[in-house]
């Protein structure tokens, strides 16, 4: 179908990047529809090792154009440094194969301003935000007041709409914050600069994606965040100001339901988080160092935005299956398999209880979901190393029965799972 979803089914940091890398080579389009530069993808090919932020994973792979669609808040000082940094390993970033939304919104140093100020004023209350703007422009996106990557076909009106709303914004960093505002002039003269580099890059995307479906041409939504990030679904307030679940990919991109096709849940073989909030399957010592590894591999459990250690723990069966009923999920993909090899036992949460009462189902209100501990069930483990399994066959049975286990569970087929950092590293499931 045109429109396939690449969806992360946990809190973000699934291993989407590696699978939109992976199917990318058979696509024509790859649109990131949410967020911003608060995602990190790490895509490794070969000794290559990128990290994205912004830009599609899909702009690794000649002959596949990348849009940032109009549900994305784009920071332009961040897009610019990542096109930079393609460039110069020779990845061919031009506006013929990347696109920016007209109407996505844009992230100015006074978003990032007030992140950092909010948060340091929630002290221990606080979200854990990247502090990368996300939260502010989304609240001037919502508040009617946002500044459009639209503003980049207009200098002059560029120029007002930067004193204005910097002006405004410096007032409540000032007064409400007490801290330092930001300088007016130097924000309208770096926007001026991206305005003429960013330019070439613009276009009305809704229609552009309308046109290339119409002709037949294969679009890959590429999920940032992940389901329980959902600033309507997720763990509110310790979520992110957008919707990365399947309904934020139709008014992310402009694309109407009857075109999608598989919706496709990454989920991690465990669980993690970055930034806070309740987890009721939260891991601590030992098991936790070894789930999330010591920082020196570049897949550690480390965020790839802020490098703060993300908080680990088993497998949530409850989180996931509620994330294939909020997205439909078609198939899953469980990334990360490798990293339980060589453990006796792995738990995985089948329940929660609350207060002796057994709760199968992810309750929405987080003052129930902070007393709720998990209920696991035990499963085996196994030894071997599986890095180089391809095929379902080349998995011991205890790690084909784990996987079985997820799909029976989520009552969702598991299509692929991965068993190492590498693009190849992947076992294709018959179903
Ligand atoms: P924000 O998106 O920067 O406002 O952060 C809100 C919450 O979402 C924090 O807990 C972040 O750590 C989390 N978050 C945002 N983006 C990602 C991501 O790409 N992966 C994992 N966590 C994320
Ligand atoms: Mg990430």
């Amino acid at each position: 179908m045109p429109l396939d979803m690449i969806i992360g089914a946990q809190w973000g940091d699934e291993g989407k990047g590696t699978i939109t890398d992976l199917m990318a080579a058979e696509l024509d389009i790859v649109a990131r529809y949410s967020g911003g530069d608060n995602a990190g993808h790490t895509v490794t090919v070969g000794n290559e090792v990128f990290k994205l932020h912004l830009i599609p994973s899909g702009i690794i792979h000649e002959g596949v154009t990348c849009i940032i669609g109009n549900g994305v808040v784009l920071n332009p000082a961040v897009f610019l440094r990542e096109i930079d940094a393609l460039a110069e390993r020779g990845v061919d970033v031009s506006p013929e194969r990347l696109k920016i939304s007209r109407s996505a919104h844009l992230i100015t140093p006074a978003h990032v301003a007030l992140d950092t100020a909010k948060e340091t004023q929630l002290g221990a209350g606080k979200i854990g935000t990247t502090q990368r703007g996300i939260g502010p422009a989304y609240s001037d996106k919502t508040d009617r007041c946002g500044l459009r990557a639209e503003l980049f076909d207009d200098p002059e009106g560029l120029a007002d709409a930067i004193h204005a709303h910097v002006q405004a914004k410096n007032k409540i960093l000032q007064e409400i914050y007490g801290v330092q505002p930001v300088d007016e002039d130097e924000v309208a003269a770096q926007f001026a600069h991206y305005a003429q580099r960013l330019q070439p890059y613009l276009v009305d995307s809704a229609h552009f994606l309308h046109t290339a479906i119409k002709n037949g041409r294969s679009v890959l939504a590429e999920g940032a965040q992940g389901s329980f990030l959902d600033l309507d679904h997720g763990t509110y307030p310790f979520v992110t100001s957008s919707c990365p679940t399947a309904g934020g990919v139709l008014t992310g991109l402009g694309v109407g339901p009857k075109h999608v096709g598989k919706i496709i849940g990454i989920a991690k073989a465990f669980t993690s988080r970055v930034g806070s909030g309740p987890f009721p399957c939260e891991l601590e010592g030992d098991m936790a160092l070894r789930l999330r590894g010591t920082g020196s591999n570049p897949w550690d459990e480390y965020g790839t935005t802020t490098g703060r250690p993300r908080r680990v723990g088993w497998l949530d069966l409850v989180m996931l299956k509620y994330a294939a009923n909020l997205n439909s999920f078609t198939e899953l993909v469980v990334t990360k398999l490798d990293i339980l090899s060589g453990l006796d036992e792995l738990k995985v949460c089948v329940a929660y209880e609350r207060n002796g009462e057994r709760i199968d189902y992810y309750p929405t209100d987080l003052r129930v979901l902070a007393e709720c501990t998990a209920v696991y069930e035990t499963l085996p483990g196994w030894q071997e190393d599986i890095m180089s399994a391809r095929t379902m066959a080349d998995l011991p049975e205890n790690a084909r029965s784990y996987v079985q286990y997820i799909a029976d569970y989520t009552e969702t087929a598991v299509s692929a799972i991965s068993v190492g950092p590498e693009r190849s590293q992947i076992v294709k499931v018959e179903n």
